[in-house]
């Protein structure tokens, strides 16, 4: 964790408000593969809590579970407002025409177009109504939603889990930039055990990373919270190896406009 992170406030947020989440998201008894761990939802919405966020945007829907996390935790009770999630996963009726004119890039559409993710995260996500569904690229549609949000004088907290690597903090460094309202940003899959792409390295040097939820300090202290319900391919290892969310602060520029954390 580095110095300008206020971890000891952090922790007493996440400590305070582990119950309620994890009382909240009982109801989601297994954990959905390919979405983030329940640990990583609490961090989340501890982050938000301790910015004091109205608005939360997530790149990256999939199959909804994180989505659902945060729409769950943040029913009725919150400051935060409404959670936008934003995907380009199409249906697969669509596919073919996409690879077929390469309007876009076809290879990240694969997986969450062919398992319907689009389908099921809609489905299980009619019910709430604190979350909006958007369509679309992160890199069209992120920006403009920063600018209006920010517009309206709302701070905003960000899951990147869509664009990975370079890309991923290429996005977080655009929506920081584009205002000092967006207060954090949580991207996926940033762990160690990615270093192979040099992920986690560059995401350490980028000069914004305070801690990863991969980071023993994090995962041996939430990591009961997730009880039964981690991914197949966890059940069996004890320390969180890779897939964590790394967490990076726009904080000079959000304390000078909001004089908060
Ligand atoms: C791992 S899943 C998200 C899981 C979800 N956040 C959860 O924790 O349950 C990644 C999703 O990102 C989407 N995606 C990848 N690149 C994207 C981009 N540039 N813009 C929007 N969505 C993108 C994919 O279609 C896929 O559904």
């Amino acid at each position: 964790v580095t110095a300008k992170f206020d971890w000891a406030r952090f922790t007493s947020i996440a400590d305070r408000i582990t119950g309620e989440f994890v009382q909240r998201t009982d109801a989601m008894a297994e954990h959905v593969d390919a979405s983030i761990l329940f640990s990583d939802g609490l961090c989340m919405c501890a982050l938000c809590e301790m910015f004091e966020v109205d608005q939360v945007i997530e790149v990256g829907t999939g199959y909804g579970g994180s989505t659902e996390m945060f729409g769950r935790y943040f029913s009725g009770h919150s400051r935060v407002r409404r959670i936008w999630s934003i995907d380009d996963a199409v249906n697969p009726r669509w596919q073919w025409l996409l690879a077929v004119t390469h309007i876009r890039r076809y290879s990240r559409y694969v997986w969450s177009t062919e398992k319907r993710a689009k389908e099921i995260a809609h489905a299980r996500l009619a019910a709430f109504s604190n979350i909006t569904l958007m369509h679309g690229d992160g890199f069209d549609k992120l920006p403009p939603l920063v600018r209006r949000l920010a517009g309206e004088g709302q701070r905003i907290g960000l899951l990147i889990d869509g664009p990975k690597g370079e890309l991923q903090l290429r996005l977080v460094e655009q929506a920081f930039a584009l205002s000092p309202l967006v207060a954090f940003a949580a991207l996926d899959d940033i762990g160690p055990m990615y270093d192979a792409e040099q992920r986690h390295a560059r995401f350490m040097a980028s000069g914004r990373a305070v801690f990863a939820t991969s980071d023993p300090q994090y995962f041996d202290r939430y990591r009961s919270i997730n009880r039964g319900r981690l991914p197949g391919r966890m059940l069996k290892n004890t320390a969180h190896r890779g897939y964590g969310l790394g967490v990076m602060v726009n904080a000079e520029r959000h304390a000078a406009a909001t004089g908060a954390a």
